[in-house]
């Protein structure tokens, strides 16, 4: 596929479905507002862009990801010192990695985050990549009958029933930690199909590590029909996937996409840093057989 010339950046794509390769631009320092908005553009249009040769200082990380809107802390993940809203995402010989599951970043909150923006600084020999899949184009995929069933129905987020057992929420203080996180972020209800909020494209919105059953089905049903979709984001015609180099960096629209980060590399180390940026309401598609009927 041809690439994009913007004004500032060119954009490469991975595949006509998912992602593209962000080139010539230099983001390591904070930089003019219009390359940021080129980046953003590029994104929205391909749901993940890959960066290269970036070593960005936090402060680039962060002047980057506020182009995106408010940076949101973690309520688990480490953070940087004197950075909270940068997380650190760290596997080694004594902790194996913990995200190696297909999700959609902090769908357990009421107002998910549009945009994660992940820095790779220890990048291990081979190994190690992220897989990004279009939640768009699942969507795209289903017969008309199953997007119109889908369509009508909401589903719960967790965020324990997503990290009780992990030894990220062990060290972030195990069961009390639990205890606090069942006071301040309770399970939410999303629709099971969104319109992208800046797009309006539909898009499936559920994904198999914070998704815990689908509301007013038995949980027969409700695991059936998660389970189809938890299977369908695996297909490879939706996906892309990444090979990291210290100093990459991959930007994720998170309402359009889900990742996967693969666990081959241990016991090697791995860290990055993440930002995740903006955020917004998750609202019901009305799709286009719905609106004729109104
Ligand atoms: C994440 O799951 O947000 C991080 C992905 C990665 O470490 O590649």
């Amino acid at each position: 596929m041809s690439a994009e010339t913007y004004r500032h950046i060119t954009a490469r794509p991975a595949s006509p479905i998912i992602g593209a390769y962000v080139e010539d631009v230099d983001v390591s320092s904070p930089c003019d507002p219009a390359i940021y908005e080129e980046i953003k553009q590029a994104l929205w249009r391909h749901h993940v862009v890959f960066l290269r040769n970036q070593p960005m200082t936090p402060a680039a990380h962060k002047a980057l990801a506020s182009a995106f809107g408010p940076m949101v802390p973690h309520e688990i993940f480490p953070s940087l010192d004197g950075h909270k809203e940068i997380s650190i995402l760290e596997a080694n010989r004594d902790r194996p990695p913990e995200n190696d599951a297909w999700h959609t970043d902090v769908t357990f909150r009421e107002t998910p985050v549009l945009a994660s923006i992940l820095h790779g600084l220890t990048i291990p020999p081979s190994g190690g990549d992220t897989l990004f899949a279009s939640q768009a184009a699942a969507f795209d995929a289903l017969s008309p009958p199953w997007q119109r069933m889908l369509s009508e129905l909401e589903a719960e987020h967790d965020v324990v029933h997503a990290f009780g057992e992990t030894n990220v929420l062990k060290d972030a203080g195990g069961e009390a930690k639990i205890a606090e996180l069942r006071r301040t972020a309770p399970p939410k209800i999303h629709p099971m199909v969104i319109a992208h909020p800046i797009t309006g494209r539909p898009g499936i919105f559920v994904n198999s590590v914070f998704t815990k059953r689908i509301i007013g089905l038995s949980k027969r049903e409700s695991d059936a029909i998660l389970t189809t979709l938890f299977d369908m984001i695996k297909t490879p015609e939706f996906q892309v996937r990444f090979t990291w180099e210290p100093n990459s960096i991959a930007i994720w629209d998170n309402f359009g996409t889900q990742h996967y980060a693969a666990a081959d590399y241990w016991p090697a180390d791995r860290r990055m840093h993440r930002i995740t940026v903006g955020t917004a309401k998750p609202t019901a598609a009305r799709l286009p057989q719905q609106l004729a009927a109104e």
